[in-house]
């Protein structure tokens, strides 16, 4: 069984917990990720920073989201929420059907680990390993012996063209291909949903079309939904759905408005 086969599975254990709580609605078989309500306030001392609240998002199996705003608008808080890495201060976080915030914090990282893969605009490989390393640490995670996770992590990295650069640490790897194991990394575990945060926005135009096309690529080869937060409106435009965080509002934009 894929992970995505298990992720429809988690779907419908998470609607008895739901049915517990009383509080959910029925969720969508195909539906990744769901915020209901979401709001967030950060607040250090006195300092109270409310980045947005009532926010409702539904991703579905296979969609491509591009979330865009302006700098401070709340993307990376929200794409943060959405992970599990960080929790709200308001509403619900849904991954393949799970409820984030009824986990413990072991289970939220399996299903992190599981379901979801994560593209940053600094690659955030470790150093210390080579590229086939950093690719094969979320199989072996989820439990697989080294020989497998090996197998499948150099497969990836020979999709991404990366198959001559395996033994590589990120230190000698261009931004470009560091990117790309990046992406690699973040799809190994074939994972119902990717969420990137400016994944090509330290790149050149022509390494971001590339690394941009490879994600695109690999969404439709693998139906993984993508969210991806970007500033380019050109490369946002390739998305199903473009949506605008904006004064603490997400708003889906009009094929034109984008
Ligand atoms: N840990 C934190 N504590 C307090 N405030 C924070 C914290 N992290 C972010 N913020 C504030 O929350 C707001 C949203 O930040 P966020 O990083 O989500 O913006 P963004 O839309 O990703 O911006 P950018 O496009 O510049 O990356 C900003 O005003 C920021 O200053
Ligand atoms: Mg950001």
């Amino acid at each position: 069984m894929n992970s995505r086969e298990s992720g429809i599975g988690n779907t419908s254990r998470t609607a008895v917990e739901n049915g517990k709580t009383g509080t959910q609605k029925p969720m969508p078989h195909d539906e990744v990720i769901r915020a209901e309500a979401l709001g967030k306030t950060y607040a250090e001392g006195k300092l109270r920073t409310p980045v947005f609240d009532g926010l409702e998002l539904s991703v579905h199996a296979g969609e491509t989201v591009a979330i865009v705003g302006a700098s401070g608008a709340g993307k990376s808080t929200l794409l943060h929420l959405l992970g599990g890495l960080d929790t709200p201060t308001a509403g619900e976080v849904f991954v393949s059907g799970q409820k984030m915030s009824a986990l413990s914090d072991a289970a939220r990282g399996q299903l992190r680990n599981r379901a979801l893969g994560f593209v940053y605009q600094f690659h955030h490989l470790l150093p210390e390993f080579t590229a086939l390393e950093n690719v094969m640490m979320p199989v072996m995670l989820g439990g697989a012996e080294a020989p497998a996770a090996a197998q499948r992590a150099k497969a990836l990295l020979e999709q991404v063209g990366l198959g001559h650069r395996i033994e590589h640490k990120p230190g000698e790897l261009s931004g470009g291909e560091r990117q790309r194991a990046a992406v690699a990394r973040a799809l190994v575990n074939q994972p119902a949903c990717v969420l990137g945060d400016e994944p090509t926005g330290n790149l050149d135009e022509k390494t971001a079309a590339t690394v941009f096309e490879l994600m695109l690529e690999l969404n439709r080869a693998q139906k993984t939904s993508l969210v991806l937060v970007t500033h380019d409106r050109r490369l946002a435009r390739r998305l199903d759905r473009v949506l605008e965080l904006h004064e603490g509002k997400l708003r889906e934009l009009a094929p034109g408005e984008a």
